[in-house]
Formats: structure tokens, sequence, C-alpha cells
């Protein structure tokens, strides 16, 4: 989304509100017209209005049920979803809006025709587009051609609507984000960039606990860090999952292998076996810790099924808000936030 203003005009949205706000209203304003390819993408304030406006979603859905009337999303995606799928095409559903699945698993987009040209069709008939894709590369060109906002549905690198639901499961859970003391402990993957950044943003402390050789990108550690000295986030890496967990509120693990990596799956599965989520590790937790999977998970390799189906998991919970916290994301893209100026007064973050 390179045209902001371009985009208003082409969307006919409503006129920037007239009415003093707040910081965090004021953030959730800039959000209109934005892409969400990265976490990188948001500010703290941008962050947090999105989670004040899901909260406000999941608390009141029918408030919005309108409010994307005629308003249509594509979703082009080369990988299989469930949870993303569905709460993307049910959002907008709920919302008054429809989506539109085109199924990319036969070909990459771009072999077909250049993505310039698949973004040059796409605004001319959609008001946003949703990609989930083998290349980071691939969304990054959608949006830099897009005059329409472009969200990152998963991509090798990132997986920013995961982490937005994660950390408003926290918020749920613990209240303040800045108190949350979080592990991941697994693959450096997507999942693995996409919360290191949100917790940077949310003033959150993060341990990422991974193989050698399996840690998160060099340049996705620096990023989060770079954002954490503005916020008073703590970004921690270690090879020792006991460590990481140690008096940690919440704990989370993601697949050994990722979507594209099934060759390597075996061999995976023998290096990552000593970071299994277990009973063992969770007693090293906090005694209220909760566990965080983005799922599908794999009971018996990245989590044990007692762990998984037990007290402690929440992950039922993420995937749920999933559907809140893209609904309310949509909405601020769009520009399209009714409760926004007749809400209770929004208030920044502790
Ligand atoms: N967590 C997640 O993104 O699930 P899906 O792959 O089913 O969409
Ligand atoms: N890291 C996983 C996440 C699935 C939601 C993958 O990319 O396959």
């Amino acid at each position: 989304m390179t045209h902001n203003t371009e985009h208003a005009a082409l969307l006919d949205l409503p006129a920037a509100p007239a009415v003093a706000l707040d910081p965090l209203a004021r953030a959730a304003a800039s959000l209109r017209g934005k892409d969400l390819v990265s976490m990188q993408d948001l500010s703290p304030a941008q962050a947090a209005a999105i989670l004040k406006l899901a909260h406000e979603l999941k608390a009141a859905p029918e408030r919005y049920r309108t409010a994307l009337a005629s308003k249509q999303m594509a979703m082009f995606f080369e990988k299989p979803s469930l949870r993303t799928r569905i709460t993307f095409e049910a959002g907008m559903n709920t919302l008054g809006g429809s989506a539109i699945f085109i199924d990319q698993s036969q070909s990459r987009l771009g072999a077909r025709e250049s993505l310039r040209d698949v973004a040059l069709n796409l605004e001319r008939w959609v008001q946003i587009v949703v990609l989930r894709t083998f290349a980071h590369a691939t969304i990054t060109t959608i949006a830099e051609y897009s005059s329409i906002p472009v969200i990152n549905a998963l991509s090798d690198l990132e997986h920013p609507c995961q982490a937005l639901a994660d950390f408003m499961t926290l918020e749920e859970r613990f209240g303040s984000l800045r108190r949350v003391k979080l592990a991941y402990v697994g693959d450096g993957n997507n999942v693995s960039h996409s919360l290191m950044l949100a917790a940077a943003l949310y003033g959150t402390r993060i341990t990422v606990a991974t193989p050698p050789q399996y840690g998160p990108l060099p340049e996705y550690v620096t990023a989060a860090r770079t954002i954490a000295e503005s916020t008073g986030a703590v970004i921690e890496l270690t090879n020792d999952p006991l460590a990481a967990v140690a008096g940690a509120d919440a704990v989370y693990t993601d697949v050994w292998a990722s979507m594209g990596q099934e060759s390597e799956a075996a061999e995976r599965e023998r290096i990552f076996s000593p970071y299994q989520v277990n009973d063992a590790l969770m007693s090293n937790a906090a005694p209220e810790a909760i566990f965080l999977h983005c799922l599908p998970a794999h009971r018996g390799a990245e989590v044990a099924a007692s762990v998984l189906d037990g007290g402690q998991s929440a992950v039922y919970d993420q995937a749920e808000n999933r559907l809140h916290v893209q609904k309310a994301l949509v909405l601020l893209l769009l520009g399209t936030t009714p409760g926004l100026q007749t809400a209770a007064p929004l208030t920044t973050p502790d």
C-alpha cells in the first residue's frame, strides 16, 4: 500500500475524525490505508489500538455487523489453512462484507502473470487483500504495487495475525502485557519472528529457546531489540529450554517442520526432541503459567498431549482470538471503526 491518499479516495472512506483524539485513538486512525506485512509495520501505539478494538469486538460484535457493508476481501493462499482462512471469511461476513478465497496451492502467485499486474487488477475490484505465501517477498511485492491494504496471513518469515491473537490472549489472561514473561521453545521460524516483534511492541519479556543453528534470523532479533529500546521489552535467546521457561507466565511452541519443510521432518524431529513442551518442562514455569500453540499441533512431538489438552492450555482461546483481532485489523486498515469516536475513551497502555 503505497498511495494512502489515492487509496482513501478510491474507497470513499469517511473523512478523518475532526474531534480531538487521545493517543491511542490517533494511532487507530493512523492505521487507515496501511498494510500489515510485518509486525514491524506497526508502532507500539498502533499495536495497542488493534488489541483495544479486538477486545471491544469480542465483547459486542453486534455493534459492528454492518461496518463493512459492500466491502470485499480477496484471499490468495499458496498453503493450507483452517484457522486463518475461516477467521478471515467469518470475520468479513459478520462485519457485513464478503471474502473471495483463491486456492493458490497449485501454482505460486506470480507464475501466471506478474505480481505487479495482479496487484493493479485487484485494486480495481476489492478493498483489501490477504495473502498466505511461501516467499515473504511475494507479499511485499503485492503491497508495493497495491493502493489497497495488504495483510500477511503467513509467509516463510512472519505470521503477524497469529502474534496479534496471541498477545490478545495474553492480555486477557494477565492484564498488562508489560508484566508478562513469555517463553517460546522450538524452531526460530515465522511464528517466533512475529512473536519477538510483538513482544517488543507490547513491552513484554520474551525468551526464545531453539537448538543451535535453528534460531530466529539475526535481522529479526536486531529489529525486535531496536523496538524494545523504546518500550522496555526484553528479547532474549538461548539454547536451553529449561532456562527459558523458568518462571515464565506463558510457554509457547510451534511445529518443528513448517509448511514447505516436510522433507526435513525426520531430521528435525531428532534435533528438536529435547525441546518438547511436556509436563516436566511446564513444571519449571510459573505455577499459573499457560500453554500456547498457534496450531496445528502434533501431540507427542513438539508438545505432549497432556500439556496441549491439559488445564493450562489456552490454545483454543488463541484460535478464537484470531477472529476478533483480524476483524479489528481489517476495520482499522479500511478506516471503518464506527465505535472509535463514541466508545469510552481509549487509554494508552501502562
Ligand atoms: N495458526 C494458523 O495459522 O492456523 P492455520 O494454518 O490453520 O491457518
Ligand atoms: N510455522 C508454521 C505455522 C503454521 C500456522 C508454518 O509455517 O507452517
